[in-house]
C-alpha cells in the first residue's frame, strides 16, 4: 500500500501560538512534525511536551534557529515569531532552501515582503502570509452566496474583531506600530484581509482613528476603506470591547453575515443573511479546524507544486492596507493607498 506523502516540517520558535498551530501540523494528514527550535533554553521542549506529548520522542529540539534551518531533512518552516522578527527570518529561511508559511503579518513594510518575494523566485520555494480563517469552509460558502446574486452586488463590508484582552497577553501591546506592536497588526490585519476578500479592485485610500497605549502600539482601531464607485470597508477592531468576530457584507438587495470568522476551538461557524425580497435565513456549518486545513493546504501546494491560495500579491496589498490606515491614524486624515 503506497503511504501519503508528506510534508517534513520545522517550527521556527517556541511561541504561544504554537497552542494551535503545533497540534495542527502533527495532525495534518500530509504533514510531519520533524522538529522545533527556540533560542531560550528548555522551551522548545516544553512547548512540545505541552501541545503534542505524544510526539516527545521523534521530534528533534534544536536550540538555535540557524541549526532548525541547515537541517537537511527539514522542507518547510512554520514562522510563528514576533512581528518584526518575520521578514529577516523568513530571508533565512528561504535561502536555506525551506518552504516557508509565514505567520500575518509577512512583514511590516511593503519593502520587506517584496524582498521575500525575491528570495523566493530566486530559490523557488513556496511561501505564504498565514491566514488561517481563509482555510474554513464557510468563507467559501459566503462566497458562493455572493455569486449566486443572493445579496446583488457588493456595497459595503463591515468587519469587526474584538475582545478584552487578558493581562497576561498585555505583551502584545509592548512594541509601537513601527515595531509590530499593537492592535493593527495583531487582529486589524484580519479584519482589513477579510474587508478586501469582497471586492476585486484594490482600495484606494484609507482614513482611520486609533487609540495607544503608552509604548506607541494601538489598542483601539477604526477606520474605513474606500474601494472606488461609493464602496467601503469599514474595520472595527480593539482589544478594550466584548468579543466580537464578525464580517457583514451589504449588496445592493440584501445582507449577509459570518458571526464568527476568527474562530476558537467550540465556535459554531454560523451564517444568516436576508434579502429585499423577504427572505431571512439563519445557516449552521460543521464544525472545522482552519488551522489544520491551513497547514493541509500549504503541504499539498508544496508536495504538488501548485501556488497556494493566499499570493503574494495579496499579502503587498493587505500590507500596503495597513500601513496607509496607520499612517491615517496618526496623521489625522484620508491616506491613498500606496
Ligand atoms: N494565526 C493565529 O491564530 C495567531 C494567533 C496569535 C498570534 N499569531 C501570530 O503569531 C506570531 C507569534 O505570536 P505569539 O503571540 O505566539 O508570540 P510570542 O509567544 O511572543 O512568541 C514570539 C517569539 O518570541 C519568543 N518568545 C516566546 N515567549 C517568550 C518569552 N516568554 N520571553 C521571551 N521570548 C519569548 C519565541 O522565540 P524563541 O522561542 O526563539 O525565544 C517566539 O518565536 C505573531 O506574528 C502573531 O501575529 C497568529
Amino acid at each position: 500500500m503506497n503511504e501519503q506523502p508528506k510534508l517534513r516540517w520545522g517550527i521556527l520558535g517556541a511561541a504561544r501560538v504554537n497552542e494551535r498551530l503545533l497540534p495542527a501540523i502533527v495532525e495534518a494528514e500530509n504533514s510531519e512534525l520533524v522538529a522545533i527550535a527556540s533560542r531560550r533554553p528548555g522551551a522548545a521542549a516544553e512547548t512540545l511536551k505541552k501541545y503534542a506529548p505524544q510526539q516527545r520522542n521523534d521530534v528533534k529540539i534544536y536550540d538555535t534557529l540557524e541549526a532548525l534551518l541547515s537541517a537537511p531533512d527539514i522542507q518547510a518552516v512554520y514562522l510563528p515569531m514576533a512581528n518584526d522578527e518575520h521578514a529577516e527570518w523568513a530571508v533565512r529561511a528561504i535561502e536555506h532552501g525551506k518552504h516557508v508559511l509565514c505567520e500575518k503579518p509577512m512583514a511590516l513594510t511593503v519593502a520587506d515582503v517584496e524582498a521575500i518575494e525575491a528570495a523566493a523566485r530566486r530559490q523557488n520555494v513556496t511561501v505564504m502570509e498565514g491566514f488561517m480563517y481563509r482555510f474554513h469552509p464557510q468563507h467559501e460558502r459566503v462566497r458562493q452566496l455572493i455569486r449566486s446574486g443572493l445579496i446583488g452586488e457588493v456595497r459595503t463590508v463591515r468587519a469587526t474583531f474584538s475582545f478584552m484582552m487578558r493581562p497576561a497577553r498585555r505583551y502584545r501591546l509592548a512594541q509601537n506600530v513601527e515595531h509590530g506592536g499593537g492592535a493593527m497588526w495583531d487582529i486589524g490585519c484580519y479584519a482589513i484581509h477579510s474587508a478586501r476578500m469582497f471586492f476585486d479592485e484594490p482600495p484606494i485610500a484609507v482614513t482611520a482613528m486609533a487609540k495607544y497605549v503608552e509604548s506607541g502600539a494601538d489598542i483601539s482601531n477604526s477606520g474605513i476603506i474606500d474601494f472606488g464607485d461609493g464602496r467601503y470597508a469599514h474595520f472595527d477592531f480593539s482589544f478594550e470591547r466584548a468579543r466580537r468576530s464578525e464580517y457583514e457584507v451589504i449588496g445592493t438587495t440584501g445582507g449577509l453575515k459570518c458571526h464568527t470568522v476568527w474562530q476558537l476551538p467550540g465556535d459554531v461557524p454560523v451564517l444568516s443573511w436576508w434579502t429585499e425580497s423577504g427572505q431571512q435565513c439563519e445557516e449552521r456549518l460543521p464544525a472545522a479546524n482552519h488551522f489544520r486545513l491551513e497547514i493541509e493546504h500549504f503541504s499539498d501546494c508544496v508536495l504538488s507544486g501548485k501556488a497556494p491560495a493566499l499570493s503574494f500579491d495579496d499579502a503587498k496589498a493587505n500590507c500596503a492596507t495597513i500601513v496607509a490606515a496607520l499612517q491615517s491614524a496618526e496623521q489625522g486624515r484620508r491616506i491613498e493607498v500606496g
